[in-house]
């Protein structure tokens, strides 16, 4: 708006500029209290407490070990003997152990990733676990090296 508009508002347009402003005011004002309500909404089976996000820095790590036949191979083995017992034989989330569990372990075949979808992501979760679930960080039980190789094996669950 300039100064030198040679049509000055009207008393009545003003009054309603006026109370148009409060309103988008006012919503924005109860637009962020529900923001911050939902927040601090507790977690429930379908709705995982920490929302979907991804790890930056995890991003950005590149897998060093190819996804050859040798490194699913291993990748597969590791994932037989640590894994299956809550994501399932074939990663689908239906292990032994899985009932009741909350939230409950990912689908691993579905092509969603709840912390990310790259290399640098899944290996980062696996390595380091997810924060207040079951899912506990391999980093002692695993070398870099064989954590990598699962990430490819789980590659190759992907059925989409
Ligand atoms: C004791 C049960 C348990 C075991 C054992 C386990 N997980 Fe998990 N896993 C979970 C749960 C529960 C989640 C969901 C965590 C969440 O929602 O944040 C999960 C999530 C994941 C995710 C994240 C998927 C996504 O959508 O981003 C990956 C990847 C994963 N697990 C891989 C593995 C691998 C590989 C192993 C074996 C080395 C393993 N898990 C062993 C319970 C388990």
């Amino acid at each position: 708006m300039t100064l030198t508009n040679p049509l000055p508002l009207k008393l009545t347009s003003r009054t309603a500029l006026l109370s148009c402003a409060l309103a988008v005011a006012g919503w924005l004002l109860s637009s962020g209290a529900a923001m911050d309500a939902s927040q601090a909404k507790p977690a429930t089976a379908d709705e995982p407490h920490h929302g979907d996000h991804a790890h930056a820095d995890a991003a950005t790590l590149t897998n060093p070990v190819k996804s050859t036949p040798a490194s699913i191979a291993t990748g597969k083995a590791l994932f037989e003997r640590q894994c299956v017992s809550c994501h399932g034989p074939t990663g689908t989330g239906d292990g032994k152990s899985a009932a009741h569990m909350t939230p409950p372990p990912a689908d691993l075949t579905d092509g969603t990733w709840e912390h990310g979808a790259s290399d640098g992501e899944i290996y980062t979760l696996i390595k380091d676990g997810s924060k207040n679930t079951a899912m506990k960080g391999f980093a002692s039980k695993m070398t870099a090296q064989e954590l990598w190789s699962v990430v490819n094996y789980i590659r190759t669950l992907q059925v989409h």
